[in-house]
């Protein structure tokens, strides 16, 4: 079966909830008649979760077609964990997805690939698709090679994931992350097509050929055709290009 492109928005710890407003609805005017009005491109904004109502109300409100997530969710679902957010509160604002593994969760937040692994759980709990991420820091490239890094914390996320569940891939090689150097579409796929191989090997060749696998690192209205022309990328997660408007208009706009 086809996968729909999906263009994933990742704002991280930018936009507060009124900015949120002005830019959601500019980035809806920008786009319309774009083709994401008819499905064939899958849009996703990932905000601040004091954002998330608010975006909600927005994409309702209107019936804008973007996909709301999370950019990070508790392992446990209630209870007292001061300062956390359960996937249940995620899936009762209508989110669809949740960011998983960030490379700065991962650094920042020391979250192991059991971390990683817990919060894939817990979000199929609460029927959100976990957007799962790995990628290689440069140490790791210079050491390992590209894939063997992400191959590895793949591996471990997807342990007890059930053959029939949704969930999205996200390749982030770390040395590309917001440093305006972008993996080579070449690298992009070769990566991409071996992190579809640990689909396969885990979850079954069902869910391999289903489940979409997302480039991110650098990714530009100058530069997202190049990988969406790759047969093994099936999107991008963009943060930086996703916080302007015309750039990330652009970027959905793509073409092949
Ligand atoms: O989640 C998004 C990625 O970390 C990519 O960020 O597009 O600013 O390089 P970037």
């Amino acid at each position: 079966a086809a996968r729909t492109p999906f263009i994933a928005g990742n704002w991280k710890m930018n936009l507060d909830h009124l900015q949120a407003v002005a830019f959601v609805q500019k980035l809806q005017w920008t786009l319309k008649d774009a083709k994401h009005e008819d499905g064939s491109v899958e849009v996703g904004i990932f905000p601040p979760f004091t954002d998330i109502r608010t975006v909600q109300t927005l994409i309702d409100a209107d019936k804008i077609p973007f996909s709301l997530g999370g950019q990070d969710l508790s392992t446990k679902d209630s209870g007292a964990y001061t300062g956390e957010v359960s996937g249940q509160f995620l899936a009762k604002l209508d989110c669809r997805y949740v960011i998983i593994g960030h490379s700065e969760r991962r650094e920042y937040h020391q979250e192991s690939d059991e971390i990683v692994a817990a919060k894939v759980q817990a979000a199929l709990r609460y029927g959100l698709v976990p957007v799962i991420c790995v990628g290689e820091t440069a140490d790791d490239l210079e050491e390992f090679g590209a894939s063997a890094v992400p191959v590895g914390q793949l591996r471990v996320a997807l342990e007890g994931v059930p053959a029939d569940a949704d969930i999205v891939v996200a390749y982030e090689p770390v040395w590309a992350i917001g440093s305006g150097k972008a993996a080579t579409p070449d690298q992009a796929q070769d990566v991409c097509a071996k992190l579809r191989a640990v689909v396969g090997e885990s979850l079954g060749a069902d869910a391999a050929a289903r489940t979409r696998v997302l480039y991110g690192g650098s990714v530009k209205s100058a530069n997202i055709a190049s990988f969406m022309r790759e047969p093994d990328v099936d999107g991008a997660l963009v943060g930086g290009a996703s916080l302007v408007v015309d750039e990330f208009a652009a970027i959905i706009r793509f073409q092949k």
